[in-house]
């Protein structure tokens, strides 16, 4: 393993009904902002209930947070938060809600503009208090200090991130999940799946312990996909699914080691010029990724193949294992319904300069193995 530090300060208050704590979490605080999306939460209750939960306080709102949050929308909550002297920020979403309410408790301590926070050219070390209610099981956002942002004019999407944005407290009840239409629950899934490979595919030696819970948490999520999907109110599977969300980018799965986030990377750079689902982007770049890099450490990929998609090793070698494993990924992604293609998003090479640039915007990438823009390029060609 390597060194680690391990900080995570955010409490989380799981399961049903968990609203109920809501009201002791904010007790100190008088002017909350709620921010929230295109209104998801106002067709399945959610709205009411964090209301109800918050009658005796001065409520402030931003709505209209779009998924793949942008820069200009943070704009706007910090406007209010310094012209109303907001005392504390309640996000009420999914990832995007969350992220964008990252940015806005940041930008609300800072004299910056909010694009210099998440260019990292002004620091972001001073946050209001923050604190979320999740309703879409995917990014982990509620239990870490991560965020990405949109920025339409420079066709960017960068990630950034500071230990005070870390929310004091989430609120994970499952039902508020029910509702998850089937494509995002999908995307969901993948996000999941995703995060995990990021971080399991890294350079680190003697890492059993978290490459089992990497494994144990990628088996139960494969079992949990098709049954949440087929019974979208069933509260176990949706419980299942949430809680592996948060472990799968909570910093539990990074200890001893560091993650190589290549692939959200290109991802990153495709949602940056084609507003596409985070998720969907993934489901599309991952299995080629994979192959593309499978010669840098076959033993890895092969492991992964027997221990999370059960494939029989027989007199086969490393590699030949490995590829039926990443074919399983592929196949299971493609039976709950996730895209496989660019073309899926009528996406063609048009632009593949443009988003090779931005994915070399610090250099190459990738801690598992380096990516160059040939090979952002060989990976993005197989994707069409
Ligand atoms: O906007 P509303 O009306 O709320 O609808 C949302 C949105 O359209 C809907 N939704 C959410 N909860 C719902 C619901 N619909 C019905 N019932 C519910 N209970 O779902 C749609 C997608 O929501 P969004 O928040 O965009 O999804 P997700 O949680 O997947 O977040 C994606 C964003 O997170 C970023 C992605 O890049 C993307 O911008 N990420 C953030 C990370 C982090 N902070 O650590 C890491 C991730 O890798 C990721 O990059
Ligand atoms: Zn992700």
């Amino acid at each position: 393993m390597n060194e680690f530090t391990f900080w995570n300060p955010v409490k989380l208050h799981f399961g049903q009904n968990s609203i109920e704590k809501l009201p002791r979490e904010v007790a100190l605080y008088e002017k909350i902002l709620i921010v929230y999306g295109g209104g998801s939460i106002k067709k399945n209750g959610v709205y009411d209930s964090v209301l109800q939960a918050l009658a005796d306080k001065q409520v402030y709102e931003l709505s209209g947070v779009e998924p793949n949050p942008r820069v200009s929308t943070a704009r706007k909550g910090i406007e209010i938060c310094k012209k109303e002297g907001i005392d504390f920020v309640l996000a009420v979403g999914g990832g995007s809600v969350i992220d964008c309410a990252k940015l806005i408790v940041a930008g609300a301590k800072s004299d910056a503009d909010a694009w210099d926070l998440v260019t990292r050219k002004v620091p972001a070390l001073d946050a209001l208090p923050l604190g979320t209610v999740l309703t879409l099981a995917a990014t982990a956002s509620e239990m870490n200090s991560g965020s990405v942002i949109t920025n339409l004019e420079t066709n960017e999407k960068l990630g950034w991130g500071s230990p005070a944005v870390f929310p004091k407290f989430s609120i994970l009840d499952p039902q508020y999940t029910y509702t998850v239409p089937a494509d995002q629950t999908v995307n969901g899934i993948v996000d999941t799946m995703s995060h995990i490979f990021e971080q399991y595919f890294n350079n680190a030696n003697n890492t059993p312990l978290t490459d089992e819970m990497s494994e144990g948490v990628l088996r139960t999520v494969i079992d949990a996909a098709p049954k949440a999907l087929k019974e979208p109110d069933n509260y176990e599977h949706r419980e299942t699914l949430m809680l592996a969300g948060t472990i799968g980018l909570n910093g539990f799965l990074a200890m001893g080691s560091r993650g190589d986030w290549a692939t959200h990377n290109i991802e990153h750079a495709i949602s940056a010029y084609y507003d596409i689902p985070h998720a969907g982007g993934l489901a599309i770049l991952f299995p080629h990724w994979m192959r593309h890099n499978l010669h840098v450490n076959p033993a890895r990929f092969a492991r992964l193949a027997e221990k999370v998609f059960g494939v029989e090793r027989g007199e086969r070698n490393d590699e030949e294992v490995a590829l039926e494993g990443i074919e399983k990924l592929s196949a299971f992604w493609t039976s709950i319904g996730a895209p496989a293609r660019l073309a899926d998003y009528d996406i063609d090479d048009a632009k593949f300069d443009e988003i090779i640039a931005h994915t070399l915007l610090y250099g190459p990438f990738g801690n598992f193995t380096k990516l160059d823009a040939d090979d952002v390029r060989a990976i993005l060609t197989a994707s069409l």
